[in-house]
C-alpha cells in the first residue's frame, strides 16, 4: 500500500455523507432507471433528454442540466454508477441491481433520508445531552433534528411515526419486501444453520395452537416463505401482527393487529409454536427490548421457541449498528448480550447462529 492510501481511502469515505444526500434526487429523477435503459455511456444532456421523453407533458418539477450532472457525478462517487470519461456515465452493476431489485432503492432511500438526517444530528443530540448515552427511542439524533429544525410535532415522536408524517412509509415497507439482496429464503436459512423446525411444527399441530406469529412482519414476507416451504401449513397457522396502517391485509396468512409497545398489551396469542422477531429488536433500545421479550415469555409454552432473526455484531454490520442507534436508540446485539436479555425476560439461548453476512438466528425458550 502507497504512503498516500490511508489518507486517500479517509478522503474516499467521509466524503460519502454530502454525496449520499444526492441518493433521493437520483432517484426521484430515476437515473439509474434512465442509465440502464440508455444502454451505452451517455452524455448529461442524454440522460435529461431521456428524463424528458419518459415524463411526457408532465413538467411539474423538471431538474435543470446541473442537477442531473452532479447527482450523476456524486453517484459515480459513490461506485453507484460509472463515470467513463468527463461528464459521461454509464450503468455498472450496482446501477442494474438497484434498477433490478426495486427493494434495494428503496432501501438507499431509507438510509440516505431518514438515516442521513440522523446522524448528522448525532454529535449535537449527544452535546445537548451532556453525553447521555444510550439514547432513548423518543429522543434519538433524529427527533433532535425536528426539534432543531423547528417541527415540535415530529420531534416528539417514534421515527416510525415521523416516517408514516412525512409519507415514507410505503416505500420503507417496500423496501421490507426484499431488502438489499436476497441470498436465502428463511426456511433455507434456517436449514443452513441446521435449525430443525419440522419437530416444532409437529408440536404446535398436536397441542392445536397457532404454528407461527410473526412480530412486527411487514407484508408477511417471512411467513409467505414459511408457508411455500412447508405445504401443510394453512393461512391460519401463520400469522402476522402488525401495526403499520399501510399494510391492511396480506392474501395467504392472517393479519392480525398487535402493537407490541402499549403499556398492558398482553401478547393477544398464547402458546403458538414460533413466535418470530425479525429485525424488530436491532430497532429498540435495550430496556424496550427487554419490555418486547418479557411478553412473549408470558405467552410462549414450554415447548414455543422464540426466534430471533438479527445481523450478527460484526466489522460488517458496524454501520447497521451506528444507523439503528441514530434511527431509534437501538442496537445490534452480541451472543453475551442475547444471554443477558433472554435471562431478564426469563427465557435462555437454546440455539445460536452467527454467519458473517447476513441475518443470523438466536433461539430461545422459557427457563
Ligand atoms: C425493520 S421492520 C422489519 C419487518 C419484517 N420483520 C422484516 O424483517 O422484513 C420493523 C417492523 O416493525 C413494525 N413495528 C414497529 N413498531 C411496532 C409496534 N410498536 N408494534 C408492532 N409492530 C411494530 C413496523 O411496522 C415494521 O414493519
Amino acid at each position: 500500500m502507497s504512503a498516500q492510501m490511508p489518507g486517500v481511502q479517509l478522503a474516499r469515505t467521509v466524503t460519502s455523507a454530502a454525496a449520499l444526500g444526492f441518493v433521493p434526487v437520483a432517484i426521484k429523477f430515476g437515473l439509474f432507471d434512465l442509465l440502464v435503459e440508455i444502454e451505452k455511456p451517455a452524455h448529461r444532456k442524454e440522460v435529461l433528454m431521456a428524463y424528458e421523453k419518459s415524463v411526457g407533458s408532465d413538467r411539474k418539477s423538471m431538474p435543470c442540466l446541473q442537477l442531473i450532472d452532479d447527482a450523476l457525478y456524486a453517484m459515480a462517487g459513490l461506485g453507484f454508477v460509472d463515470m467513463t470519461v468527463d461528464c459521461v456515465y454509464s450503468a455498472n452493476d450496482i446501477t442494474r441491481h438497484l434498477v433490478h431489485t426495486p427493494s434495494a432503492q428503496h432501501g438507499a432511500l431509507h438510509f440516505t433520508t431518514e438515516a442521513l438526517l440522523a446522524g448528522a444530528f448525532l454529535m449535537r443530540r449527544l452535546e445537548s445531552g451532556g453525553y447521555r448515552y444510550p439514547f432513548e427511542e423518543l429522543h434519538t439524533p433524529l427527533q433532535f433534528a425536528y426539534h432543531e429544525m423547528g417541527n415540535d410535532e415530529l420531534a416528539q415522536q417514534h421515527t416510525y411515526d415521523i416516517m408514516a408524517a412525512e409519507g415514507r412509509i410505503d416505500s420503507f415497507n417496500r423496501f421490507m419486501v426484499g431488502k438489499f439482496m436476497k441470498t436465502a429464503t428463511a426456511p433455507e436459512r434456517l436449514a443452513r444453520f441446521e435449525y430443525h423446525l419440522d419437530p416444532v411444527l409437529q408440536d404446535a399441530k398436536s397441542r392445536r395452537v397457532i404454528a407461527m406469529v410473526d412480530i412486527g412482519g411487514g407484508r408477511g414476507e417471512m411467513m409467505l416463505e414459511f408457508k411455500q416451504a412447508f405445504p401443510d401449513l394453512s393461512d391460519k397457522d401463520l400469522v402476522v401482527q402488525e401495526f403499520n396502517h399501510e399494510i391492511r391485509e396480506i392474501p395467504g396468512l392472517t393479519l392480525s393487529t398487535w402493537n407490541y409497545k402499549e403499556n398492558d398489551s398482553e401478547q393477544p396469542i398464547q402458546g403458538a409454536g414460533v413466535y418470530h422477531l425479525a429485525h424488530i429488536l436491532h430497532n429498540l433500545p435495550d430496556l424496550d427490548a427487554a419490555r418486547l421479550l418479557q411478553k412473549l415469555s408470558q405467552a410462549m409454552h414450554p415447548q414455543s421457541r422464540l426466534l430471533i432473526h438479527e445481523f450478527t455484531k460484526n466489522a460488517n454490520n458496524a454501520k447497521m449498528h451506528a444507523s439503528m442507534i441514530a434511527l431509534f436508540g437501538g442496537r445490534e446485539r452480541s451472543a453475551s448480550e442475547w444471554r443477558q436479555l433472554a435471562a431478564l425476560a426469563g427465557l435462555r439461548v437454546t440455539f445460536e447462529a452467527y454467519p458473517e453476512g447476513g441475518e443470523g438466528l438466536v433461539e430461545m425458550r422459557k427457563l
